[in-house]
């Protein structure tokens, strides 16, 4: 079973933690396209988020770690400011079946 969550639970632009098993997820809704990390900051290995489903900045623009403010590139996963500058997010493939996100294979 690979369901991760309903597509209506996540609004464009917006963010949403899963627990899949032992793992710690989190997906992030963009232009109709979705993008799933491993919650966990290249940095210390500690969750990104503070807040429930909240794993954006401010503008929304960017991830962000909420512990000590690393930021990385929604699409790549690339960290581009912050003590982890370079390192890269865990990405998890997924996909979409109906109105569902499941992950990829
Ligand atoms: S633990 Fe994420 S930036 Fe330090």
């Amino acid at each position: 079973m690979s369901f991760l969550c309903k597509l209506s639970e996540l609004a464009d632009n917006g963010s949403k933690g899963i627990q899949y098993g032992d793992d710690s997820l989190f997906v992030v809704a963009r232009n109709g396209q979705y993008y799933a990390y491993r919650n966990s900051c290249p940095h210390l290995g500690v969750e990104l988020n503070w807040l429930e489903d909240q794993f954006l900045d401010r503008d929304d623009a960017l991830i962000q770690c909420a512990t000590h403010g690393a930021l990385f590139i929604i699409e790549s996963g690339e960290c581009i400011a912050g003590p982890c500058l370079g390192a890269s997010l865990q990405a998890v493939e997924v996909c979409i079946k109906g109105n569902e996100l499941h992950l990829a294979g």
